[in-house]
């Protein structure tokens, strides 16, 4: 079964945007196409992580359009978060003033949703969703079976490329960065869980099945993420955190925390479980965007040894 991408159809239509028509526009030519095979765009709703964006509540009200809902997963699989967190945004709901004019002159979304990384501004519902009236949209077949068999046409029809790699060659860097690439993790069934059924990203990545980028300049290279463990030691009986700064400036900058979460010192942070739950510290992101709070043991690992304060380990 072949499904053409939306994209082919609605750039060609007119839009209102804010009172003013906006002219057609002509998908450019070295935008590629893809089409999938056996999948569609119904399973981007509503998974852990989707922020739900609503600051210009009376503008959105006001030109009867539903709030924005940004998929953090359907992102994550291609890029980093260093990729957006915390230059294009800062990783805090609400904390962005943005609006469709900035986004059209190339800021926040529109850095990639210009037609080149990403589908243009013209799609209107695929970021204005909150409202759910693209969920109907939802079909039974969700997955890509044989990731091989997606097929990338270039503006003018042809193939420019396929899900196998190997013998076709990718389609060029930029849609290597935004399409090609990390086709395997749309398919559930490669997909490592945690015990809630949730994506576990950590094994996910280490088993090579994304492979997102670090920028968005394909020939920048990532540098290596940095091995440094902390011991934290909780109040009470409770296990002990550790905390590891690998996997975490695999995904993220330095900036995503230091110093706004925590000055670059051991100890000199005063955290404590409650506020974690409020969403200070750790639970800026976890329980967010990374994995949820009740996974307890993922943080708390490490038996009392009789450390009395916060340390580096091994
Ligand atoms: C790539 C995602 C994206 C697309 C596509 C998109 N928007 Fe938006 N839009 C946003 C975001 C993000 C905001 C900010 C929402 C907020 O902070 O409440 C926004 C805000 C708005 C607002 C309220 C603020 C303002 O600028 O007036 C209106 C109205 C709006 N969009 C209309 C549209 C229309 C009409 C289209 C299609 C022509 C469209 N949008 C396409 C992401 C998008
Ligand atoms: C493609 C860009 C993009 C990538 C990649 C991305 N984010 Fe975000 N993130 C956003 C946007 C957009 C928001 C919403 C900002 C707003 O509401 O103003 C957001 C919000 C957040 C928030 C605040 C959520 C809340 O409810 O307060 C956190 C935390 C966050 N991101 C962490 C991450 C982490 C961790 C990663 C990597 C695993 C990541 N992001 C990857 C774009 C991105
Ligand atoms: C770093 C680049 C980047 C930024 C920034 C970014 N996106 Fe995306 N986004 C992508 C790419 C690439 C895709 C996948 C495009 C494809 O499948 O053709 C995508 C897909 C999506 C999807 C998936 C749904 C669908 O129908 O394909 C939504 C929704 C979305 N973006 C919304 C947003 C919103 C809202 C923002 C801003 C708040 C945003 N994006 C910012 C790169 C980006
Ligand atoms: C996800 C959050 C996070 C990120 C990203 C992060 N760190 Fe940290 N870092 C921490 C925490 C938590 C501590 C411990 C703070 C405390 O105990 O008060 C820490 C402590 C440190 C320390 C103190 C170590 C010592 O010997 O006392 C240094 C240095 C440091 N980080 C450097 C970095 C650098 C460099 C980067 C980027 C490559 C980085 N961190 C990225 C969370 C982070
Ligand atoms: C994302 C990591 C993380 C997860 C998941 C997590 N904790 Fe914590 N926990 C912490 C940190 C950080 C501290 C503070 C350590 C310190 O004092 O420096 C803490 C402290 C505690 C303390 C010590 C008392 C206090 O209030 O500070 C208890 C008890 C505790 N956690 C219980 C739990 C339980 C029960 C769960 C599961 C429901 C859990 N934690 C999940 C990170 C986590
Ligand atoms: C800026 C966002 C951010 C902050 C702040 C943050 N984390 Fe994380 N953390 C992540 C992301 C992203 C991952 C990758 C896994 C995921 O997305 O579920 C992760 C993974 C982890 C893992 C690895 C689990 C595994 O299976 O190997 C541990 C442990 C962890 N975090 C503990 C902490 C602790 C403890 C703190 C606070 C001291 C903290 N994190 C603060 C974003 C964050």
């Amino acid at each position: 079964m072949i499904l053409f991408d939306p994209l082919i159809l609605n750039s060609y239509r007119k839009r209102k945007v804010e009172g003013g028509i906006m002219i057609y526009k002509i998908v450019s030519h070295f935008v590629l196409i893809a089409i999938f095979i056996g999948m569609t765009y119904g399973t981007v709703f509503g998974e852990f992580g989707d922020v739900v964006i609503s600051k210009q509540k009376e503008s959105l009200q006001e030109a009867g359009i539903p709030a924005v809902i940004f998929p953090h997963w359907f992102h994550r699989i291609r890029f980093k978060c260093k990729v957006c967190h915390e230059s294009i945004f800062i990783s805090k709901a609400g904390a962005n003033d943005m609006n469709m004019s900035n986004i059209a002159k190339g800021a926040y979304c529109g850095k990639c949703h210009n037609g080149k990384i990403a589908w243009d501004t013209l799609e209107c519902p695929r970021c204005h969703m909150a409202e759910g009236t693209n969920l109907k949209e939802t079909s039974s077949e969700t997955s890509i079976t044989d990731p091989k068999k997606i097929i990338y046409l270039d503006s003018s029809g042809k193939i420019a490329s396929t899900g196998n790699i190997k013998e076709s060659g990718v389609a060029g860097n930029i849609v290597k960065l935004g399409k090609g690439e990390h086709v395997k993790a749309l398919s559930p069934k490669e997909i490592p869980r945690d015990k809630f059924g949730l994506v576990d990203w950590v094994k996910l990545a280490d088993a090579g099945l994304i492979n997102p980028a670090p920028d968005l300049d394909p020939s920048v290279k990532d540098d290596d993420p940095m091995d440094l463990n902390i011991l934290l030691v909780t109040a009470g009986k409770m296990e002990d955190v550790v905390y590891p700064h690998k996997v975490h400036t695999w995904w993220l900058n330095c900036d995503s925390c230091h110093d706004q979460l925590f000055t670059m010192e051991t100890g000199a942070t005063d955290m404590n479980m409650s506020g974690v739950i409020k969403g200070d510290w750790c639970g800026r992101c976890h329980a967010k965007v990374a994995f949820p709070l009740e996974d307890c043991m993922r943080c708390h690992v490490k038996p009392k040894s009789g450390a009395k304060k916060a340390q580096v380990i091994q």
